[in-house]
């Protein structure tokens, strides 16, 4: 018994080495399997005497109370965000403002690949984990202590002489190596692939379940101190990474000190061409001034520290086969080719398909079925075929032709003169067109019907239950019940949304029609004037042009939308399915609080999303623009803001969090006097 005590605890102590040896120095001394040996060994040992289990062991891995698991945790210290730079000037703007505020040059800059994850917060107490919790809004984030124990690279206890209490900050992410693992089982699965691995590790730490987290190869680099109580006095963020490391905590050995501007320069660039160097996915750098007096002298704006910043990577590139050229029928009739790519995972997603906008795009790409292309993909933005390289043209790849007719409904396309796309001249009797239009009208940015997404058009169409927008109101239940996967519940669900939808405001209807030009805004704006579908309806191109922002082709566009028979039958149908069509006067008094002010929105809120920013000024009456002008009355600043928020503080226009935004949505342009 004395010999299992004394045996379990040099084991466990054996296995915190190699686990230390394995994830910090990358450099392990054991293969796996002995690794796994010991490890089973120690198991044994304390199931026989579950009284030496202690509750660190690498064996309890699985074990932390799941029952704290989503619960607040308040942090030590804010966990602030980075401000972005695009390129080399705009890092050396950076970098010229901290010499104006530190009145020198900084002694070293510490670079760091930005990895992308997930940011989490670790707090040790005696060189013991206990809260391991996410960003959340900076202030307060959640616990995933239980969730996060399970991932072997966050030791449970700490290595050497830890201090009494350390906050760290780190991105947890999943190696790609990982990601493609897991995509593969679910193929063989037949199960949907995940996306990228970027959210798949963000839904494997909220997993209600630990055990489901234990599956995931989660990882995580550590890459800065939030709280110290009794550790030792640093004088650089070098020495703080190095003894983070020499703690057990795993950090990025890609990080490195240079001593100057042109140091960092050289390390974005090495960054960028070793991207795939890598078992994770970088999407830039960060630069820190690394001696924490000067980062005690440059301190925080609102948002981010300024004595740190993120470069972000130019758009990430691969090549791959394009298979195929097709085409796809859009809401309008405009005829898209797109190219078929042998799939390729690039900028964090498996591509398959690109658009290639419109057949003069494709000639001046010269791209050819066969060929082999290069695709482009950066952050969230589309994919992209860049070109073909031609040296690996196959022999007799033939120029890329417009079909004559239209494959979905065998109509003549045309190209109208001086335009770039071409037309399908089936109009809705196209199935594609009208697939895409019903899926437009009922879509989040027009009468959002929830659950009406193209399956369920699919189905609707293809047993000619619905042939126009209007018919979707007038669906009854026997129409649904009884077929393959439609219920009680299912069908109850979707038809209360429809039912729903009938009372969207007049902004979501007018947008619903797709009109050409008439996406949200100017929907939201031409209810604002004209207050009922009959009153737009009635407008003469004078009339809608004497709106601010509207010029005379979107004015021709409605004015001819409405003369169209079918198009007026439509609303009458509309009407007579029970379809508001006009907005009440209440809503209406709101649209002048924010008459005459202009807002740029820069960052992540929390509350709303870029869309629903923008309709809450639009609604209002105000603006939302792109860039930061003279005309400008306040940029709103969210989560990672872009270099829109440091030309606001150039050009002295407020900068405002989301609180006062949310303040001005409510009482008008007033609060911003008051920032
Ligand atoms: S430092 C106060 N270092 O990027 C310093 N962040 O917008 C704040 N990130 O939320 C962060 N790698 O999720 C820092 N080496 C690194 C990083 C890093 C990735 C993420 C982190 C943070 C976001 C910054």
């Amino acid at each position: 018994m004395a010999d299992d005590a004394a045996r379990a605890a040099e084991l466990r102590e054996t296995l915190r080495y190699h686990d230390y040896r394995y994830h910090v120095l990358d450099d392990a001394e054991i293969a796996d399997i002995e690794f796994d040996t010991l490890f089973r060994e120690l198991q044994a040992i304390e199931a026989e005497h579950p009284e030496l289990v202690t509750p660190n062991s690498p064996t309890q891995r699985l074990g932390g109370p799941a029952s704290d698991l989503f619960t607040p945790v308040t942090h030590l210290e804010r966990m602030f965000s980075l401000d972005n730079v695009e390129n080399l000037e705009d890092l050396e703007a950076w970098q010229e403002r901290l010499v104006r505020l530190l009145g020198k040059e900084p002694d070293a800059y510490s670079c760091e690949l930005k990895v992308d994850g997930l940011a989490i917060s670790l707090t040790y107490e005696d060189g013991r984990l206990v809260k391991a919790a996410t960003r959340g809004d900076g202030e307060t984030g959640e616990d995933i202590t239980a969730n996060v124990r399970t991932i072997s690279a966050v030791p449970l206890l700490l290595r050497g002489e830890p201090p009494a209490v350390m906050e760290v900050r780190g991105e947890i992410y999943m190696p790609v190596s990982a990601f493609e693992e897991l995509n593969k089982r679910q193929a063989e699965l037949g199960e949907r692939p995940y996306v990228n691995p970027r959210n798949t590790a963000a839904g494997s730490v909220r997993q209600k379940d630990p055990a489901a987290t234990a599956e995931r190869r989660l990882s995580i680099w550590v890459y800065q101190v939030g709280y110290l109580e009794g550790g030792p006095a640093f004088v650089t963020h070098t020495e703080q990474m190095a003894w983070l490391r020499d703690l057990g905590l795993t950090v990025n050995p890609a990080n490195k000190t240079v001593v100057d501007i042109e140091g960092v320069e050289g390390y974005v660039r090495t960054a960028e061409e070793a991207r795939h160097a890598h078992d994770y996915q970088t999407d830039g750098v960060v630069v820190k001034v690394d001696s924490l007096a000067d980062q005690q002298t440059l301190g925080f704006t609102a948002k981010s520290p300024r004595w740190a910043v993120a470069y972000k990577l130019a758009p990430e590139e691969k090549t791959t086969l394009l298979r195929e050229i097709r085409i796809n029928v859009g809401r309008t009739g405009a005829v898209t080719p797109y190219a078929v790519l042998e799939p390729v995972f690039v900028g964090g997603v498996t591509v398959t398909n690109a658009t290639l906008h419109n057949e003069g795009e494709v000639h001046r790409r010269d791209l050819r079925e066969g060929d082999t292309v290069i695709v482009r993909r950066a952050g969230d933005v589309i994919p992209e075929v860049v070109g073909p390289i031609l040296s690996q043209r196959p022999a007799g790849a033939k120029v890329w032709k417009m079909p004559k007719r239209c494959p979905f409904c065998g109509n003549p396309i045309i190209k109208p003169e001086g335009e770039a796309k071409a037309k399908c001249t089936g109009g809705y009797t196209c199935p594609s067109r009208l697939r895409e239009h019903l899926s437009h009208f009922a879509g989040r940015g027009a009468m959002d019907i929830e659950g009406l997404g193209y399956k369920t058009i699919d189905l609707l169409l293809s047993e000619s239950l619905i042939h126009d927008p209007a018919d979707i109101f007038t669906l009854e239940p026997d129409d649904l019940l009884g077929r393959e996967g439609w219920g009680e519940v299912s069908v109850g669900n979707l038809l209360s949304a429809i039912d729903a939808a009938k009372d969207r405001e007049l902004g979501r209807l007018l947008a619903g029609f797709g009109i050409d030009h008439v996406g949200g805004t100017v929907a939201r704006v031409l209810a604002r004037r004209f207050h009922t579908v009959a009153a737009v309806a009635a407008a003469t191109e004078d009339d809608i042009t004497a709106i601010d922002g509207v010029g005379p082709e979107i004015a021709t566009a409605i004015v001819d939308w409405f003369a169209e028979s079918d198009n007026q039958e439509l609303v009458e149908k509309l009407r007579a399915a029970g379809v508001r069509m006009e907005d009440p006067i209440d809503d209406l008094q709101a649209g002048d609080l924010l008459d005459g002010v202009t807002i740029v929105l820069t960052g992540t809120l929390d509350g709303f999303s870029r869309d629903e920013a923008k309709a809450a000024v639009e609604d209002r009456g105000g603006k939302v623009t792109g860039s930061v002008s003279g005309k400008t009355s306040a940029v709103v600043a969210g989560d990672s803001p872009g270099s829109k928020a440091r030309h606001a503080e150039e050009r002295g226009v407020p900068l405002i969090d989301e609180p006062t935004f949310a303040r001005l949505l409510e009482e008008g342009p007033s609060v911003l006097d008051r920032t």
